[in-house]
């Protein structure tokens, strides 16, 4: 700011070390514009996307929440993220980087990336996949997965993409519930050097009668042996033989579905999230332009898997539509070395590089000598997403990561807003360590209390988005009264994010963490109830609560709570059972990190059980209210064993 003080500097504000004339320029009209006329501004941003037929209105509210935005426009996402590109100059620039675990790598140019998803799409077609068929991607992070995503896109087929690190059995209640007849596939995936068998779990998924699946389509990633049955598994190869060169892409409407992902919510059903064409590419593109200042010759590389939202708009669709070279990277970050993530950079001269607080935390753990021993010089970028980022990892990432050269944006979003709803902009004049800022430009948050109110400068309260922005999810897939209750109706008009924050005087916005019964374990969304409910098919228990633990690391980690039925006792086995029971019904990403049994639950007159208390007792926090329990005494009981356990 011009006439800042000299005499009073601002701790907690780090002046933004890249700031140029130009991208100043553009970040003050693009806030200008979307705070005139949100509207207006998302008209004029969609002209930076390829339609076949213009829309002609931006917004239709006429049955909201159920918003429509684009009404009228047609286009494929596909198109935009390939065909596009490859009539000019782009056709030869990189659009997938790809560095395999075993140091292997691969470049897919446009033309390349063009070429392999008009085959897959040409080919999937022949195999009986058309418009409205829901596919299944279950896949490492391979350039097939991106591929795949395109190629479902350009049919009109919705793709539901399911981490890999979910388990057979989480596979298959997502399949059955999107009635999804193809799955997409590998052999295996590669972690650490040793191999994840996915084939093996889609077949353990695909058991049973009543599975929709009628094809199951094979990439070859490990090269492990797995079984293929007649007419029902085909090689991704055979596939790609049989499909012509050019695919013609579907022309679909603005509002037809692009993608389901499933996210976790508060009950044990995870919720399809539905993700419409026209908005949503208006809104990563945009986003992804001005958020990293999209450059020609950037080399973009976003950490995440392409399992969760982020790698759908920031890995795939943001990037590519905006012509933007990314790398993809198969494996973890301490294989072979800890200083994995660094030699890549190093290695491909990345230039924007987008990961996790978790990791970061990792980073710092493992120390700075690991990212010192590397030339980082190539950044000029940097961006966090999926959890709160405390103002010391934000420190540690400018200095150690960044070299004090490099704005680092930290995006709020979720599955469900689809892009950037809370952002910095690489054009802002400085940045609060730890803030998530300001509203990206058209958007609209605020910070309100209970009754609806916005809450004072430095008050906590529930975070909100006052207007419909084009990248947000349309529905629920199969659940609209869902969709309704979960994010409509507690203040009406309004959609709930399920995030706690709170608000400066200047309208800085700070993210504080859920505030419903939803963890964050290292930056991934876990249900509580998704995980009581596996614990309760236990013969031996009861009853169940699972909380989040703050986690040094992993910012929350799972705890439980379990009360045995009678006759059983809480052996080491059980404990045992019970975590791998959760491993194999949902993925090791939710696996309990310590499990307490407890003769009782804390419980209100109505029988909720109350969690947050529970959580006070395993953080070691003061109790919270308690006149509410129907036992009060269960809490000091449940806080006696636990303490002498810990102690
Ligand atoms: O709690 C917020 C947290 O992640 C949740 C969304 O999770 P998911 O839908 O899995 O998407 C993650 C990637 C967008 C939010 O409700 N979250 C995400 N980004 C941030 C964040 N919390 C604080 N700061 C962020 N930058």
């Amino acid at each position: 700011m011009g006439n800042k003080q000299q005499n009073m500097p601002d701790p907690v504000r780090v002046d933004n070390p890249a700031l140029e004339q130009g991208v100043r320029e553009t970040a003050v009209k693009l806030r200008r514009m979307g705070q005139d006329d949100p509207l207006h501004f998302w008209a004029e941003m969609s002209r930076d996307v390829a339609w076949y037929r213009d829309w002609n209105k931006v917004l239709d509210q006429s049955e909201a929440p159920f918003y429509r935005w684009y009404l009228g426009g047609r286009l494929n996402a596909s198109y935009n993220c390939v065909d596009r590109h490859v009539d000019g100059w782009r056709r030869n620039k990189a659009a997938i980087i790809f560095e395999g675990e075993r140091g292997d790598s691969r470049v897919l140019t446009y033309q390349d990336l063009y070429r392999e998803v008009n085959k897959l799409a040409s080919g999937l077609q022949k195999l009986g996949v058309k418009r409205g068929d829901v596919v299944t991607i279950y896949m490492p992070m391979i350039p097939e997965a991106v591929v795949a995503m395109l190629a479902c896109a350009r049919l009109g087929a919705p793709h539901s993409v399911v981490f890999g690190g979910f388990s057979s059995d989480a596979l298959r209640e997502r399949i059955r519930d999107a009635r999804s007849r193809f799955v997409i596939t590998a052999d295996g995936s590669l972690r650490r050097g040793k191999s994840v068998p996915l084939k093996q779990n889609v077949d353990v998924a695909l058991q049973g009668g009543s599975s929709p699946v009628e094809k199951v389509i094979v990439t070859r990633r490990t090269g492990e042996a797995v079984s293929m049955e007649v007419g029902r598994d085909i090689w991704y190869e055979d596939v790609l033989a049989q499909g012509e060169l050019y695919c013609e892409p579907e022309v679909m409407d603005a509002e037809d579905a692009l993608f389901i992902l499933y996210s976790s919510g508060t009950t044990g059903k995870p919720k399809g999230i539905l993700h419409t064409t026209g908005g949503y590419m208006v809104g990563v593109h945009t986003t992804y332009k001005y958020t990293f200042d999209h450059r020609e010759e950037d080399i973009y590389w976003c950490t995440a898997d392409i399992g969760w939202i982020t790698g759908h708009s920031y890995i795939v669709y943001g990037p590519l539509s905006n012509g933007a070279t990314t790398v993809l990277y198969e494996g973890s970050p301490d294989y072979p070395a800890q200083d994995r993530f660094w030699s890549i950079i190093e290695k491909y001269r990345v230039s924007i590089f987008y990961t996790a607080p978790t990791a970061v935390r990792l980073f710092m753990k493992w120390g700075e000598q690991w990212p010192a021993a590397h030339d980082l010089s190539s950044l000029r970028l940097l961006g966090s997403v999926g959890e709160p980022i405390n103002p010391e990892v934000w420190l540690w990432y400018y200095k150690h990561i960044g070299g004090e050269r490099c704005p680092v944006m930290d995006t709020w979003w979720q599955t469900e807003t689809g892009m950037f709803l809370v952002t910095p902009l690489p054009g802002d004049e400085s940045f609060v360590p730890g803030a998530a800022m300001r509203p990206f430009p058209g958007v609209d948050v605020d910070v309100l209390n209970e009754q609806g109110e916005p809450v004072k400068a430095g008050e906590q309260g529930y975070l909100v988005v006052k207007k419909p922005w084009p990248a947000m999810f349309r529905t629920l897939y199969n659940d609209p009264e869902r969709y309704l209750n979960t994010y409509w109706r507690q203040y009406e008009g309004l959609y709930l994010a399920g995030d706690g924050a709170k608000k400066e005087a200047d309208g800085t916005i700070w993210v504080i963490g859920r505030i419903d019964d939803v963890l964050n374990v290292s930056g991934h969304r876990i249900g509580t109830a998704e995980i009581e409910s596996v614990l309760v098919e236990h013969e031996a228990v009861a009853e169940a609560a699972v909380i989040g633990k703050k986690h040094e690391i992993k910012g929350q980690s799972v705890a439980a709570f379990v009360t045995l039925k009678e006759g059983c006792s809480g052996t080491e086995e059980l404990v045992t059972e019970l975590k791998r029971l959760v491993v194999s019904r949902i993925g090791a990403l939710a696996r309990p990190e310590e499990i307490f049994f407890s003769a009782e639950l804390p419980k209100t007159r109505s029988g909720k059980i109350m969690r947050r208390l529970l959580r006070d007792i395993a953080e070691g926090n003061i109790i919270g209210d308690t006149t509410t329990l129907m036992d009060p005494q269960v809490i000091t009981n449940i806080k006696e064993k636990y303490g002498s356990m810990a102690g």
